[in-house]
């Protein structure tokens, strides 16, 4: 199980450096951290794995607010998340360059966690399973390639997806791509044992409850020991 702490715009490298000291995941889980650009440097000095928010497609040039593969190489970052729906909603990211990012990150030898998700008006029009298989039919089958399931309407609401929504979501993914399938959307310790526990869950992608050590490792605890 690979459990991956999205931490989106919190925590500098002082507040990264305090949490990663008080850090200890349990065995038998892939704890992995994404802290802001700016705090990576402090991150990858704690030992632990790091990835980034986001990674650009080209090895470097005039993209003012970007960062390349090499410069996170260089760092000790080791893989990216890619496709956030913070990303698709909030900064204009699309399915191709969604794509663009993925396999250039995979090229240069970085691990990728590519979110997918539908909003709240897609699942309730039906079109979950379309908005899936166009998100998915972009991606490239990869052995560094993990996709986490974000239903848009449960990031940061405090709304999860039921444990039977997210089974189906995940086999669906499954069908069409052979990758781990992380869960992310208001992944905390209490619901995390239930969500952690249905087969086709690999893991979680979690926001708001991987900013505090204790319940971010009651969550990498669960996916430790599933029930
Ligand atoms: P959340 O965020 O756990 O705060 O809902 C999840 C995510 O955006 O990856």
């Amino acid at each position: 199980m690979l459990v991956a702490g999205n931490w989106k715009m919190y925590k500098g490298p002082g507040e990264t450096r305090d949490f990663l000291a008080a850090f200890r995941p349990p065995d038998g889980v892939e704890a992995v951290i994404c802290p802001p650009f700016g705090s990576l440097g402090a991150a990858v000095a704690s030992g632990r794995t790091i990835f980034a928010q986001n990674v650009h497609w080209e090895d470097e040039g005039a993209f003012t607010g970007e960062v390349s593969t090499r410069i996170l190489l260089e760092l000790g970052v080791q893989g990216a998340i890619v496709g956030h729906s913070e990303r698709r909603q909030l900064f204009g990211e699309t399915d191709e360059t969604v794509r663009l990012r993925a396999e250039h990150a995979l090229e240069a030898g970085l691990r990728v966690i590519a979110c997918v998700g539908e909003l709240n008006e897609e699942r309730e029009r039906g079109e979950t399973e379309d908005v899936l298989r166009r998100q998915v039919s972009v991606l490239p089958e990869h052995e560094a390639l993990v996709v986490a399931y974000e239903p848009v309407w449960a990031i940061g609401t405090g709304k999860t997806a039921t444990p039977e929504q997210a089974q189906e979501a995940h086999a669906l993914i499954k069908s069409l791509l052979d990758v781990p399938v992380l869960y992310g959307g208001s992944v905390k310790p209490e619901n995390a044992p239930e969500l952690l526990g249905q087969p086709a869950v690999d893991g979680a992608l979690v926001g708001g409850a991987s900013l505090d050590v204790e319940s971010f490792t009651a969550i990498c605890q669960a996916a430790a020991t599933p029930s």
